[in-house]
């Protein structure tokens, strides 16, 4: 007999975006199953940098302490080094990840969470074990072959690699959380712009006590300038930490017009042998891999009941570390939607908000990833050390840096300039923090009629909070009683949340009656919560009576800057346009 089995939502994949989606679909109650190819979650490190965003994600669902309890904490990521190799010169730093002193203000003042470094192979087992407990239908070497929709729902074709045959799941909803080579993607039809196979590069995962090289300058990554580091790769060869400081990662790129090299374990040796500079260190190879660097994005990330996400429609290089964050911004963006729909309270609507809000985003970390491997090239150049390159050459110009000529001068000053210009890939605060959704493409964003004030500084260096729609919810700390917490706490939980002040009685009233569950929070001397430091009233933007309505996800969705003569109309129109009723 054809089995069939039913669920809600159906996940293909248990990459960060597909381990998100069910854990965020349980921890809201929603009935949810995981396929996944293989029979193990990822075993090599792969993406590890873990922003800020990603982790009050991950607060949200109440698996922050978990990844904190693993992960390098952000201390130990921030000297970003460029050198000849590790034993080797080295040409210079950028303070990273939040740990230049300004910038680690930044961090400080934008959000209750810290940043730190989690390796997706530490990172999955975190998130699918959660969504697990909480109610997920996990189906390991499962894979996913087919699916035809239609007005009710989604039938899609498995395959059980244990038993070797097919069978059917039927779901409401399908998301496909496939990865790069995405068949739910490329089935669904989700046209993408760009291009895939940029660049050839190599991951070599390894074993070796390299202390002595690291930990007077701890880092997550060492950028290594040798002959050979500008042939295909990331911008230079890299090594870098996976557990300080005995575990390693090492990319390196090769001619992707010519075929990845033949990974024997010789041929691996080698590799760390030049970019660790030290023969004498024990070295163990654990696997190596070829990958290839893409640029390329979906220009539409769901169609019918079908959405994707992840890597499935933005395919990228590892520069500036937003391969699993995107992921899983994804996922938490799609699940509350997913939740309110399949509840009845949202019309089918709102979920066509996810690729208004998404795919946007999509393309720009796409688009910065990949600027990013250009930016490294000055570096280079800088020591003039571009094609054609010789090693004689190279490092007669590293030398030559020391040198006391006008001419040793001005290397010397391109040289910090262009490793300064790092930044942008080391310390983007803006790009992991600003995302927005505008109301302009977003309809679950209810304009409040302001102008957009812009940034006032480079967006993609510095985080700019606001509480205009379609922004991140600002996060204060506030007090209750005798517990200190953010303003970012008082929200999501798959609800919307209601944030006033002293004088909003008449939003408070509006919310309770709303047909749906909207928490209210009421900041303000003597009342539930308060504001001691006064944190909240400078980054509110509107007055103690006004309103913000905070949706699952911590996006401002309304917000109104006084009281309202007819609060509960006002609020129930906002509700009907965001819930997809209007
Ligand atoms: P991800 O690829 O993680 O997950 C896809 C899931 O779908 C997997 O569980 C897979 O088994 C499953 N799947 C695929 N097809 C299926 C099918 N037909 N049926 C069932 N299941 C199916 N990033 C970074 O920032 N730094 C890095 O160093 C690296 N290194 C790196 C190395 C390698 C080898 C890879 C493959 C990737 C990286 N990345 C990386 C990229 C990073 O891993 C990536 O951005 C995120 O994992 C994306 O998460 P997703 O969940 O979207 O896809």
């Amino acid at each position: 007999m054809h089995t069939v089995v039913e669920t809600d939502v159906l996940i293909v994949g248990s990459g960060p975006a597909g381990a998100s989606a069910a854990l965020a679909l349980s921890t809201y109650g929603v009935r949810n199953m995981v396929v996944t190819r293989y029979a193990s979650l990822a075993d090599t490190p792969r993406a590890h940098i873990t922003n800020q965003r990603t982790m009050e994600v991950l607060r949200d669902l109440g698996v922050e302490e978990d990844v904190v309890a693993q992960a390098t904490p952000q201390h130990l990521m921030g000297n970003t080094t460029f050198c000849t190799s590790l034993a080797g010169e080295e040409l210079g730093r950028v303070r990273s990840w939040g740990n230049d002193p300004l910038v680690q203000a930044a961090h400080e003042l934008a959000s209750p969470t810290r940043m730190c470094d989690m390796p997706q192979h530490l990172m999955e087992p975190v998130l699918v074990n959660a969504a697990i407990a909480r109610g997920t239908d996990f189906r390991f070497s499962t894979v996913y072959k087919s699916f035809v929709q239609d007005e009710g729902g989604v039938t899609v074709t498995v395959e059980d690699r244990l038993r070797g045959d097919e069978y059917t799941i039927r779901a409401k909803y399908l998301i496909g959380a496939d990865g790069g080579r995405s068949k739910v993607a490329e089935d669904a039809g989700l046209p993408m712009g760009g291009q895939m196979g940029v660049a050839g590069s190599i991951n070599i995962v390894f074993d070796a006590d390299l202390s002595k090289y690291t930990a007077h300058r701890p880092s997550t990554l060492y950028w290594v300038l040798a002959p050979g580091a500008t042939v295909g790769g990331i911008g230079a060869g890299l090594v870098r930490n996976v557990r300080p400081w005995n575990e390693w990662l090492i990319v390196w790129g090769y001619d992707v017009t010519a075929g990845a090299p033949d990974l024997t374990e010789e041929y691996a040796l080698s590799v760390v042998r030049q970019l660790v500079g030290d023969d004498e260190i024990p070295v163990t190879i654990k696997s190596s891999s070829a990958w290839t660097v893409n640029e390329m994005y979906a220009e539409t990330y769901a169609n019918g009941r079908v959405f994707c996400a992840g890597d499935a429609v933005h395919r990228h290089p590892p520069s500036n570390g937003l391969g699993s964050n995107t992921s899983i911004q994804d996922s938490y963006n799609l699940a509350w939607k997913l939740k309110l729909v399949l509840e009845g309270v949202a019309s089918p609507k709102l979920l066509d908000t996810y690729d208004a809000e998404r795919a946007p985003v999509g393309k720009q970390i796409v688009t910065r990833a990949n600027k990013s491997i250009g930016e490294t090239a000055p570096i280079f150049e800088a020591l003039d050390g571009l094609s054609p390159q010789t090693p004689e050459r190279l490092w007669a110009n590293i030398a030559a840096r020391k040198d006391a000529t006008e001419a040793a001068e001005k290397q010397r000053a391109a040289l910090r300039e262009a490793i300064a210009f790092k930044v942008y890939e080391f310390n983007a605060h803006g790009v992991d923090l600003n995302q927005r959704y505008p109301a302009e493409s977003s309809a679950a964003v209810v304009p409040d009629g302001t102008p957009d004030p812009g940034f006032t500084r480079d967006p993609e260096l510095h985080h700019q909070p606001t509480s205009r729609p379609g922004a991140k919810l600002p996060h204060a700390w506030i007090t209750s009683g005798t517990r200190t917490l953010s303003t970012l706490d008082t929200v999501g939980k798959g609800r919307f949340t209601l944030l006033t002040g002293i004088g909003g009685d008449a939003w408070v009233r509006a919310a309770a009656a709303q047909p749906l569950d909207i928490a209210t929070v009421v900041i303000g001397p003597g009342q539930e919560y308060e504001d001691p430091y006064g944190d909240w009233a400078n980054l509110r933007e509107i007055s103690d009576a006004g309103a913000l309505l905070v949706r699952p996800d911590g996006y401002v969705a309304f917000r109104h800057a006084g009281t309202a003569e007819d609060a509960e109309g006002v609020l129930t129109d906002a509700l009907r346009r965001i819930l997809g009723h209007g």
